[in-house]
């Protein structure tokens, strides 16, 4: 299991809550794996498409090179990033264009998708985290992430928006959300 966190704060919110998912994980017996996408340079896509024919980004030798290779063998992956503006991250944003090579096209307008990693069965973890409490403030992070990955062939296992977090590190204090974060790594681990 791949965990990808994409809070540029180090042991922020977003950090505990994956952390404490793959611990469930690691306890239901597999192995995981947590990267966060602020340890990497991810160039944003620029749209060059040479992905088309290359099947990976040769554009760009960077921190994608290292992730590309753990994407492709997961076969489990959580996602997780704060709110930013009801959005994600850029970092995560970034992480996301940066999926493209997977897409295969067809040749007719508007071209027609299929994914590369439809090759095995993959499913996704998906949360976030945001500071106020009315959920229109959340916005609109949790699909931000889901619908790109559903595109690329992931079933979306579960999403858990988590709302009412500001301080660097105040979600620990919620025993119930820490134990819903370890009890859903715990079950998703055991998903096939
Ligand atoms: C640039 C920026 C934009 C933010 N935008 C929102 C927002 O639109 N809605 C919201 O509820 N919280 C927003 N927040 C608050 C964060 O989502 C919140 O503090 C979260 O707990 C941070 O997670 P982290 O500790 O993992 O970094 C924003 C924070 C920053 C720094």
């Amino acid at each position: 299991m791949l965990g990808i966190s994409g809070s540029p704060r180090k042991n922020g919110n977003t950090d505990i809550i994956i952390r404490e998912m793959l611990r469930g994980a690691d306890d239901a017996g597999i192995k995981t794996e947590l990267i966060f996408l602020r340890d990497y340079v991810i160039t944003p896509c620029i749209g060059c498409e040479k992905c088309r024919k290359d099947k990976t980004c040769s554009q760009y030798n960077d921190g994608m090179n290292l992730l590309y290779p753990k994407i492709e063998a997961a076969d489990h992956i959580i996602l997780g990033s704060p709110v930013y503006h009801y959005n994600i991250t850029s970092q995560m944003k970034s992480f996301i264009d940066r999926l493209y090579p997977y897409y295969i096209f067809s040749d007719d307008r508007p071209r027609r998708y299929q994914s590369r990693l439809a090759d095995t069965k993959r499913s996704s973890l998906i949360f976030s985290i945001c500071e106020q409490t009315d959920k229109k403030e959340e916005g609109f992070a949790i699909e931000a992430m889901s619908r790109p990955l559903e595109a690329l062939s992931y079933h979306i296992w579960d999403t858990l928006p988590l709302c009412g977090f500001f301080e660097k590190g105040s979600i620990l204090q919620d025993v119930t959300i820490m134990e819903t974060a370890y009890k859903m790594g715990r079950e998703f681990a055991a998903y096939q």
